[in-house]
């Protein structure tokens, strides 16, 4: 089996600054090349609800972030920790025009933008886990939800909601197995607003290739960053965990694996997908 361990190159950070900096609309928005409607809270439930209650009252596309989330919420129901003060917690809302079957590939581009914004950021290589964890160090430093909402078949808005772990100095186990943060891996501290610029710009830059191209003009990149590809993976299903190779990925983004019983397709809503350990 070819299990090899992930590789990061780090070079010279290229941003350190001595404060932190808020998220508030002003800082960020002296950051980002791409215009973009902003609102932040001190302390919010979740982004991704202020982000989802906008699109109903017609706001187009706008970004929502909080210095802390009380609610914060992951991927298959899991609770997500937020990092207050340290983080970059946001939610973008965009109303791309792209069929509804594909929107499952709004994750792998915002993972893709998200790695373009931590590379940029840090010189930092990450990996990307499918379908759109990022790693360091084989640690996880983002997780996104995608959320969306159809409408006759199109879909009516997606909200892209993305947590960084960028200045904590440390976690306390068990977290600390499996997540780091870009300033534990940089050995710089970033300016948050400053970073979530890069990130809003990088992950709507992706999903404006997603639209204008396709996903397949993403696939080269997304493969070359993959944490799984070429890798053996247990895949979680609901009947049971399945093993096998990572084979590469399906038109739609889905995972191929090839398995004892031939090669299997997994889609990312129904299923959770693990390295094994080198043998
Ligand atoms: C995961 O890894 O399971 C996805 C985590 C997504 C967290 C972000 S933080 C901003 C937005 N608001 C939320 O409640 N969740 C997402």
């Amino acid at each position: 089996m070819n299990c090899k361990k992930e590789k990061t190159m780090p070079e010279a950070s290229r941003l350190v600054s001595s404060s932190s900096g808020d998220l508030r609309p002003e800082s960020i928005a002296a950051f980002l090349e791409s215009p973009i409607e902003l609102f932040w809270k001190e302390s919010t439930g979740t982004t991704n609800d202020d982000a989802k209650q906008a699109a109903r009252t017609g706001v187009a596309q706008a970004v929502f972030t909080a210095e802390e989330q009380t609610m914060g919420r992951g991927r298959a129901g899991r609770h997500w920790i937020s990092g207050r003060g340290a983080a970059v917690e946001l939610s973008l809302l965009l109303h791309p025009d792209i069929a509804g079957a594909a929107a499952a590939q709004l994750s792998l581009a915002a993972a893709l933008g998200v790695s373009d914004a931590v590379r940029g950021m840090t010189g930092l290589v990450p990996r990307v886990k499918w379908p759109n964890d990022v790693l360091l160090s084989g640690k996880k430093i983002c997780g996104i939800l995608c959320e969306t909402a159809f409408e006759g078949g199109r879909l009516a808005y997606a909200v892209l909601g993305i947590g960084v772990n960028v200045n904590q100095e440390s976690f306390e186990a068990p977290i600390s197995q499996t997540a780091t943060s870009l300033r534990i891996e940089s050995g710089a501290k970033l300016d948050r607003a400053q970073f979530a610029a890069a990130l809003i710009d990088g992950v709507r830059a992706r999903v404006d290739q997603l639209q204008k191209g396709g996903l397949r003009t993403l696939m080269q990149d997304y493969e070359e960053s993959s944490s799984v590809l070429g890798r053996c993976v247990d895949v979680t299903t609901r009947d049971g965990i399945v093993t096998g190779m990572c084979e590469g990925f399906g038109p739609d983004g889905e995972l191929l694996v090839q398995t004892a019983a031939g090669l299997e397709r997994f889609v990312a809503n129904d299923v959770s997908v693990r390295e094994r350990p080198d043998v």
